[in-house]
């Protein structure tokens, strides 16, 4: 399963890439939004700089989003962003006009990732559109008492019936549990924010071993 880093934020890029198992990004205007402090100060400009400040950090797929409704102008902004970087992908909203837009690039050999995605049949869609990666949001549905993750498995057992190459992102990742269910259902991708990823590496028995380890080790003579 590859892993991507769900943030903005170059600190926890460059810190996960030094783990040595960040296959790609993502992001969003709320995640960029983060990042930007006052507002005003911020640009389209300096968003497309930022991204390729990613791009140079990471060597796998880095999902930047439209940021607007309509699918012409989501194709025109779609083919700026994509000429920042043979690794952006473009991350398309799953409405009509989305769906729109992620064939336009899925003819032209640009690649985009369907998201704001919560059910099976809009990720259906985004496959037959030529999307070439899923979001489901499996947190956001937890937040309403949905299952997420049942989503998740739905999309895997719809695309496998037909051999879609649509890639799927479990997204909205809340908690390590998140990632082995991504795993056990055979997710592509999970994409995880910074602060799970360290809480992937813990676990109390570790640290107490360890502990009891290096107090052992003291006894030995160097
Ligand atoms: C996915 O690509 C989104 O950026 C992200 O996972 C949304 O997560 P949230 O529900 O925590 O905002």
């Amino acid at each position: 399963m590859k892993f991507f880093i769900d943030t903005a934020n170059l600190d926890e890029i460059r810190a996960a890439a030094e783990l040595g198992m960040l296959d790609g990004v993502t992001t969003n205007p709320s995640l960029i939004a983060k990042i930007a402090g006052d507002p005003g100060n911020f640009t389209y400009r300096d968003f497309k700089e930022h991204i390729a400040r990613i791009c140079e950090i990471v060597e796998g797929p880095v999902s930047a989003e439209v940021t607007c409704l309509d699918s012409r102008e989501m194709i025109v902004e779609g083919e700026e962003l994509a000429d920042i970087h043979e690794n952006v992908v473009i991350k398309c909203p799953l409405t009509i006009d989305g769906l729109k837009a992620i064939r336009h690039f899925s003819d032209h050999g640009i690649r985009t990732n369907a998201t704001l995605v919560f059910s099976p049949n809009q990720a259906l869609l985004a496959a037959k559109a030529g999307a070439s990666f899923v979001s489901p949001f499996v947190g956001r549905l937890d937040d309403i008492s949905t299952e997420g993750m049942a989503l998740v498995e739905q999309i895997v057992h719809i695309y496998d019936n037909y051999g879609y190459a649509t890639e799927v992102i479990v997204a909205s990742v809340r908690h390590p549990q998140h990632v082995v269910e991504s795993a056990m259902l055979g997710a592509d991708i999970a994409t995880i924010p910074f602060s799970v990823i360290r809480q992937l590496v813990n676990h109390p028995l570790t640290d107490l071993g360890l502990k009891k380890f290096m107090e052992d080790a003291s006894v030995m003579k160097k």
